[in-house]
């Protein structure tokens, strides 16, 4: 039996191609919801959700600026899902998990959509490593922190990497 969070990894490398940048960030976020996921003990069926959302978060970034000559949030989350629905076709995924994980790419930018732990993961997931990639200064994440961060595995990491020196 194929793995299917390995299997979405390498579709999700051959579409980026040659743009290491989406492929190491996609990994990078993919890791912390790993690691918060399991530690927060979501159940196998949520963290399939998370995994294979996660490794297809930014996918629309390609398209949007193909077509808006931009990256911003908004276009890639109305991007993002038909491409990921393209990408999870054929590997026998239940149509419910497939309309979460574009729910998740669709509103991962969207902090006042958060309606459960998965979406919560990822946001958190995509913001410690935006944090670093994009050099966010330390009151920018503390304040990230205290209004949006939730889960005590989360929280954790933002402190041991940005906030405790
Ligand atoms: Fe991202």
């Amino acid at each position: 039996m194929i793995n299917i969070t390995s299997y979405v990894i390498g579709k999700m490398i051959s579409y980026f191609g040659n743009d290491i940048k989406r492929i190491n960030h996609a990994l990078k976020v993919y890791g912390f919801c790993k690691s918060i996921g399991g530690i927060e003990k979501l159940n196998e069926y949520d963290m399939l959700i998370l995994e294979l959302a996660a490794i297809l978060h930014d996918i629309g970034i390609k398209e949007s600026e193909r077509k808006y000559n931009s990256s911003a949030g908004d276009y890639q989350e109305i991007e993002g899902p038909p491409i990921a629905k393209e990408l999870l076709k054929g590997l026998n995924l239940d149509e419910n998990i497939i309309e979460r994980i574009c729910f998740l790419i669709g509103n991962h930018h969207s902090y006042n959509k958060i309606d459960k732990t998965d979406l919560q993961i990822l946001i958190e997931s995509d913001f410690l490593v935006n944090a670093y990639e994009d050099n966010i200064k330390k009151a920018a994440i503390k304040f990230m922190k205290d209004k949006y961060f939730k889960t005590p595995a989360g929280r954790r990491f933002l402190d041991t990497i940005y906030t405790n020196q």
